[in-house]
């Protein structure tokens, strides 16, 4: 049998044991590895010649990547779940009563369980690689740290900052951790090994590095009496809820765990920690938070088609506005290569650097980068209003202006100017990227790159791939949006590609809905309660009212009866209301700022908002609804390869709330059959527009989006 321990104990009394999962890139505590160490641990309790412990990992990213997923996703007993959280707990339990001090050497990504055990130990030493990551991200999947983390880290790191950590699942870097007490050391990577040696002679030398205090005198204050406390919690739990809206029950347990560990000590704590994980490992949230994390996890690995990348060396950007001047940002930011940025004019050129020079300040301010990084990263972009550097570049992504006959052009002009072989990637929002590539030779290197706005922080790329678009084009744009930190998902070229043109269906149902009497503002808290982070009235002023009604009437255009809009829709921009960037859209502004629905709109459309009180669940449902039918469409015709990526595509692109799967989980858990039938009565009721496709009976007889047959299901 493979083993995932190895004890190795040195003369001198230093033992170290290290952790090497089998077959895996991660180490991952199994049911396997955990009996495993259960028994290292009864090995060590009894030897009389080991005088400090040493904990590490033999894979050079990761120190611990946390409890085996698959273990999480299959557990539907919350008995059998709690009884999971007290044997990790035990055996946490018996590390930290070790009869000689133990220190966890962290050297690459701790998560959950390995941030536990390395709590359970009495010293924390980490490596100074500023990638490394340690935390508690739980939440992030529906649980809660329940083998002993809710109750060992406000002990060690004080309450506000445990509860930081925990409630939100946020991992930190080392200099973080260090900060808040986390480690008990924090060593340069080039001599890691040979520090964590010399720490542990020091400890057996008998010089014991004093846990130092942290948080303030204040914090301090606040967290030694009850009423401080109490303070402390209901402050914590009033963010939760703002954040959350009360739609994740993982962060409001966690909080109860935590006060639970505090007032009542650590066994009441750990005891709390296990019934709650019992509960919510079998709750809905949870399950469909796996499965969204298990759907990232299969992003990052998949190669499109089984082509094999190129590799990218440097870079052209086109166009310098808001998504040229954030790409070429992204780029030095996160991949560090030069990039051309080009324009036709000097201001929009400064425009885009002011641009990428705010993004830079904000990254030093969140201490991602020293000055001197962050202006050498800066000075990475080179602008300029010709084609000079252009020879040398592998990947020019276009984001010029929004017209077909302008980009035919500009891609012909481009492929003169690039070498032979460098790919043509098109920022388009809405364009066929074969019609772009129309007279462009070689039409196998254009594909798009489908970037969202702002660019810094939308998680997604469409990669779209057109008829003539070459697998090799494809997968080496997919691998580079994956080096640029964004999640690709690959589409097949068509309107809107795939989540503008989902996206387009649920906010013309919104505009419907304000023509029958609804009020702005239901519409939106409708969707903000169901879990969308913004509501479509406020999202169509976002995006910018004008811009909104352009991509409609294209995609109306495309799709006819099946996404009428209603007659007064060229109205909503007229007199300059073009939403957020004009101070005045469907909602009032005071700067950038939302205030309040603007009556004058329902004049302006010639609207009465008459419906009081209307059950806002119901609206919801009307606005997602005809997502559900259209994302059975694109499957049909390809535009999407699974509905594992189209729900993927759907959170990170929009916001989707996580908490629900993806649209075409949840639909399959309100069971497609009866959502056939509620589209049913409302083509009879509302509009033929709710006319289940053929499509979407179809999957509903076959048993839903995630039958058979479907890899991500
Ligand atoms: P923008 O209007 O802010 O910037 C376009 C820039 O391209 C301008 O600075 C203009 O001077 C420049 N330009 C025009 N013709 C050029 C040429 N021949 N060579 C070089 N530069 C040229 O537009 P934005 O919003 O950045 O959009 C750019 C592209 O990205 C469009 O295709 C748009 O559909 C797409 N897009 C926009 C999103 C958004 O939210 N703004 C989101 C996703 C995609």
């Amino acid at each position: 049998m493979s083993t995932a321990f190895e004890l190795a104990v040195g003369p001198d009394g230093l033992a170290t044991l290290t952790f090497d999962s089998p077959g895996r890139p991660v180490n991952v505590f199994t049911r396997e590895a955990m009996a495993e160490l259960e028994e290292v641990i009864g090995r060590l309790a009894g030897r009389s010649d080991v005088r400090f412990l040493v904990l590490l990992s033999a894979k050079p990213e990761n120190f611990v990547a946390g409890a085996d997923i698959d273990e999480i996703a299959g557990v539907e007993d919350p008995a059998l779940a709690a009884e999971g959280a007290r044997l990790g707990q035990r055996l946490f339990g018996a590390w930290s009563e070790l009869p000689f001090p133990t220190a966890a050497a962290v050297r690459g990504s701790c998560m959950g369980g390995g941030t536990e055990l390395a709590l359970a130990s009495e010293y924390v030493l980490l490596s100074d690689r500023p990638d490394l990551r340690i935390g508690l991200p739980e939440v992030r999947i529906g649980i809660l740290p329940a083998w002993g983390g809710c109750s060992r880290l406000p002990r060690r790191i004080g309450i506000a900052a445990a509860l930081d950590l925990i409630l939100a699942g946020k991992t930190v870097d080392p200099r973080k951790a260090f900060r808040l007490g986390l480690a008990d050391a924090l060593l340069p990577d080039a001599s890691f090994l040979r520090q964590v040696r010399e720490f542990a002679a020091g400890v057996v030398a008998g010089r014991r590095p004093a846990r130092r205090r942290r948080g303030g005198l204040m914090g301090i204050v606040l967290e030694r009496n009850p009423l401080g406390r109490k303070v402390l919690f209901d402050q914590a739990r009033k963010q939760v809820l703002r954040q959350t809206a009360g739609l994740y029950p993982a962060p409001l347990r966690a909080l109860e765990v935590v006060r639970v560990g505090v007032e009542k000590g650590l066994a009441a704590g750990l005891e709390a920690e296990a019934r709650a994980a019992g509960e919510l490992a079998v709750s809905r949230e949870c399950k469909s938070l796996v499965h969204v994390f298990r759907l990232m996890e299969g992003a990052k690995r998949d190669a499109p088609g089984g082509a094999v990348p190129r590799p990218v060396g440097s870079v052209a950007v086109l166009g310098a506005g808001v998504m040229g001047g954030g790409i070429a940002q992204l780029i030095t930011a996160t991949a560090a290569l030069p990039v051309r940025l080009k324009d036709v004019a000097p201001e929009p050129l400064a425009g885009g650097m002011a641009h990428a020079a705010a993004l830079f300040r904000k990254l030093v301010e969140r201490r991602r980068l020293s000055r001197p990084e962050a202006l050498a990263r800066l000075a990475l972009v080179r602008p300029g209003l010709d084609y000079r550097g252009f020879g040398r570049v592998d990947l020019v992504i276009e984001a010029i202006v929004e017209n077909l006959e302008v980009k035919q052009k500009v891609f012909a002009e481009l492929a003169q100017q690039v070498p032979a072989g460098a790919i043509l990637a098109s920022n388009t929002s809405s364009l066929p990227i074969r019609g772009i590539a129309r007279d462009t030779p070689e039409p196998g290197r254009v594909v798009g790159m489908h970037f969202f706005n702002p660019v810094h922080k939308m998680p997604l790329v469409e990669v779209i791939a057109a008829e003539g678009t070459a697998p090799g084009t494809v997968a080496t744009v997919a691998a580079f949006a994956r080096r640029l930190g964004k999640t690709p998902v690959v589409v097949k070229d068509g309107p809107g590609f795939l989540v503008n043109r989902l996206l387009m269906f649920y906010m013309a149902e919104a505009l419907w809905l304000l023509d029958e009497g609804h009020r702005i503002e239901d519409l939106d808290r409708a969707m903000t309660e169901w879990g969308m982070p913004m509501g479509p009235m406020a999202l169509t002023d976002e995006v910018g009212i004008d811009v909104a009604v352009k991509v409609a009437h294209i995609l109306a255009g495309a799709f006819g009866d099946r996404l009428p809009l209603p007659d007064w829709i060229d109205r909503l921009s007229d007199e300059g209301r073009l939403g957020t960037k004009s101070g005045r859209g469907l909602y009032v502004y005071d700067g950038r700022r939302r205030t309040a629905p603007d009556p004058e709109v329902y004049r302006l459309l010639g609207l009465t908002p008459r419906i009081q009180d209307p059950d806002r669940g119901r609206l919801a449902e009307r606005m997602v609804l005809p997502m559900v039918n259209e994302a059975a469409r694109c499957l049909e015709e390809g535009v999407v390869r699974s509905a594992g990526d189209l729900d993927l595509a759907l959170i990170l692109g929009t916001g989707f709330p996580p908490f629900r799967g993806g649209l075409c989980r949840w639909a399959d858990r309100q069971g497609l059959a009866g959502l056939v039938e509620a589209m049913a009565r409302l083509a009879g009721q509302v509009g033929e527009r709710f006319t289940p496709s053929p499509a979407l009976v179809r999957r509903a007889a076959g048993g839903g989006f995630y039958a058979a047959g479907d890899p991500s299901g």
